[in-house]
């Protein structure tokens, strides 16, 4: 078959099992292998499926095979066109930016829109690896002011993820308007995407649904992937372990955990106290094992005292859950002297708190967020 074949070769054997490929004659293995990057050259993501045979990727080596297949695959999709992506900063997204960054280089734009409701430190991580690091062309918008300026006195859980979606869209349709010849749209949808969305269970627009008139052609190198292979993946293409092995955070991010009207001070003491709550997961060895943890902290205040002085701040509630399916929850139950470490270091460290509770509610009757 000769070297020209072999990355076709590769392609096909993510297609095919070994045995089959094994059995299969010189050309039938060709002509597959031709169909395949046919299809894939025609650019219909669409019709790029999971096959039944394909291997786990479960190793490093199959990791870097995936990866050198991927390079190929988007290199002769998109040649020396321009590609867009939303960098959340998240597993999927980060692993496609790491993937496309090997596979076109400065051709890839990404795009970092700072909402203000990301957890501490995750915008200077995004620029670090990406900008830093991967030599990225990263264009990064803190629009803070303008989503924290929409979002005053909304109080409707509903009205607010719909406010933080749809601008979210107006920033990053802007930022797409400023550049010139963009073809491509990349996006992080993993393969449990594809089969909710078409089981009818939620709708996969990574990029948040962005609107049809911006008719970019899609580039999905990881949709084939479930998620512990994305993380493998990613990995493998030298991203740090505290993206990779990252916890859900949900679109809405912080928002969502400062119920009610977001306020700038009761939304800081939020970041703050899930940085803290992180901090000491990670010490005491429960980052990674845990599935979910987060501070949420509600808009009501209660009667306390520092230093012989009446205060009247905000609670902060600590949730720590684990799951499978996110269907059912369980809760979990934390070492006292963790627990006691938490308490202080909250109550003495987060402006605005004096009072530190935990939700012991499975799921259901609660859901894992608060709004
Ligand atoms: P609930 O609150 O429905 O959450 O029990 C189940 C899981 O989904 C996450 N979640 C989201 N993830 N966008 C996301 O990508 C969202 O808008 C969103 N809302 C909730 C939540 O953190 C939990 O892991």
């Amino acid at each position: 078959m000769g070297n020209a074949f072999s990355g076709l070769v590769k392609t096909s054997q993510f297609v095919y099992t070994d045995k089959q490929w094994q059995d299969a004659s010189d050309t039938d293995r060709l002509l597959t292998a031709v169909e395949v990057v046919k299809k894939k050259r025609n650019r219909i993501m669409e019709d790029i499926r999971r096959s039944d045979s394909m291997k786990r990727i479960d190793s490093p080596e199959l990791a870097k095979a995936f990866i050198e297949e991927q390079i190929k695959e988007v290199q002769a999709q998109v040649g020396d066109k321009k590609v867009l992506l939303a960098l959340s900063g998240g597993v999927d997204s980060s692993v496609v930016a790491a993937l496309l960054i090997k596979a076109i280089g400065d051709n890839l734009y990404c795009v970092h829109v700072n909402h203000g409701l990301l957890r501490k430190g995750e915008p200077e991580q995004v620029i670090e690896v990406f900008q830093n690091q991967m030599k990225a062309n990263l264009i990064y918008v803190d629009a803070t002011d303008r989503f924290l300026d929409l979002l005053k006195d909304v109080t409707d859980p509903e009205t607010k993820r719909k406010i933080i979606g749809g601008e979210f869209i107006n920033v990053f349709a802007e930022e797409a308007g400023k550049l010139e010849g963009i073809e491509f749209l990349a996006q992080g949808t993993i393969w449990p995407d594809i089969l909710e969305s078409e089981a009818g269970i939620k709708a996969h627009h990574n990029a948040g649904g962005l609107p049809e008139e911006m008719d970019f052609e899609l580039v999905e190198p990881v949709r084939i992937l479930f998620k512990d292979e994305v993380r493998i993946v990613g990995k493998e293409l030298g991203l740090p372990d505290n993206m990779v092995y990252r916890q859900p955070f949900p679109g809405p991010g912080l928002g969502v955990r400062c119920p009610g009207a977001i306020t700038r001070d009761r939304l800081e003491a939020v970041r703050e106290s899930d940085a803290i709550l992180r901090e000491e997961f990670e010490k005491a060895g429960l980052a990674g094992k845990v599935w979910q943890y987060f501070t949420v902290v509600p808009d009501f205040k209660s009667t306390g005292v520092k230093d012989g002085k009446r205060t009247f701040d905000w609670p902060c509630i600590i949730r720590a859950i684990n799951t499978t399916d996110v269907m059912e929850v369980t809760v979990e139950h934390l070492a006292p002297e963790l627990m006691d470490r938490l308490v202080q270091r909250i109550i003495t460290e987060v402006p605005g708190i004096n009072r530190v509770l935990y939700d012991f509610t499975p799921k259901p009757p609660a859901t894992v967020e608060y709004e």
